[in-house]
């Protein structure tokens, strides 16, 4: 990390997918001025270029060497975040369940997850970073001065991103999802490396019964709380 680095401000929001931490670590980015990392897409990314280079899922070498190498560029739009990829831009099948479960088995390797430490830390620049993904907090940026940890029961999240998908026009089944998300917790919290689990200093908020205003007010709490705190 460059020294410059060193004193600025990160919140991490870890936690499964369907959590609504995406949705949540960008109002916060939003409303504080501050960058955002969606770490996530990272490894949705490396699954996409992996698949277009017909990269075999268990080739950990190869995916390695790729995520390494990626030549991948985050821009804002009129319309929101765009991502170039090779030059290309990517949007839409980034959030495939073909995908997830892609990126989900390539984020177990450690080459993989070693190639991108670099790539995640270069985000943290002044005046201050919201991170999300599944090891901001433990492993990422663990200095950071506020830790979220954001979960939600598996039902409530195939319910939500049921509807995402179905709003998107996508054809959908609900019970399918709910399968795909409890085999993709499976995996990401039981993998021997960076697992998905809470930082020991993380405050823990289950999303189940909340809305998306209720999570972004009660992590405005918390971080004026740690401001008047530090
Ligand atoms: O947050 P997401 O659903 O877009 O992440 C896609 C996959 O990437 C997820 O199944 C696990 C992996 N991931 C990870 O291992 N570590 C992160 N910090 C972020 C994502």
């Amino acid at each position: 990390m460059a020294d410059h680095e060193m004193g600025v401000p990160v919140i991490t929001i870890d936690g499964p997918g369907g959590s609504g931490k995406g949705t949540i670590a960008m109002r916060l980015a939003e409303h504080l001025g501050w960058h955002f990392l969606d770490s996530g897409a990272l490894y949705r990314l490396v699954a996409v270029a992996a698949m277009s280079r017909e990269i075999a899922v268990e080739d950990e070498q190869a995916l390695g060497s790729l995520a390494e190498s990626l030549d991948v560029n985050f821009g804002v739009s009129g319309d929101g975040m765009v991502i170039l990829l090779d030059g290309n831009y990517i949007t839409g099948h980034l959030r495939s369940e073909e995908v997830s479960a892609f990126s989900s088995e390539i984020a177990a390797f450690p080459l993989v997850r070693a190639a991108l430490v670099q790539r995640q830390r270069a985000f943290r620049k002044p005046p201050g970073l919201v991170a999300d993904g599944r090891d901001m907090g433990t492993v990422i940026f663990p200095d950071a001065m506020l830790k979220i940890f954001l979960t939600a029961s598996a039902e409530a999240r195939a319910q939500r991103r049921y509807k995402q998908l179905k709003d998107k026009g996508e054809s959908v089944n609900l019970s399918r999802l709910f399968r795909e998300i409890k085999k993709r917790d499976e995996r990401d919290s039981s993998r021997a490396i960076a697992p998905l689990v809470p930082a020991a200093d993380a405050h823990v908020i289950d999303s189940t019964e909340m809305s998306i205003n209720d999570v972004v007010q009660k992590i405005h709490n918390l971080h004026d709380k740690s401001d008047t705190s530090n």
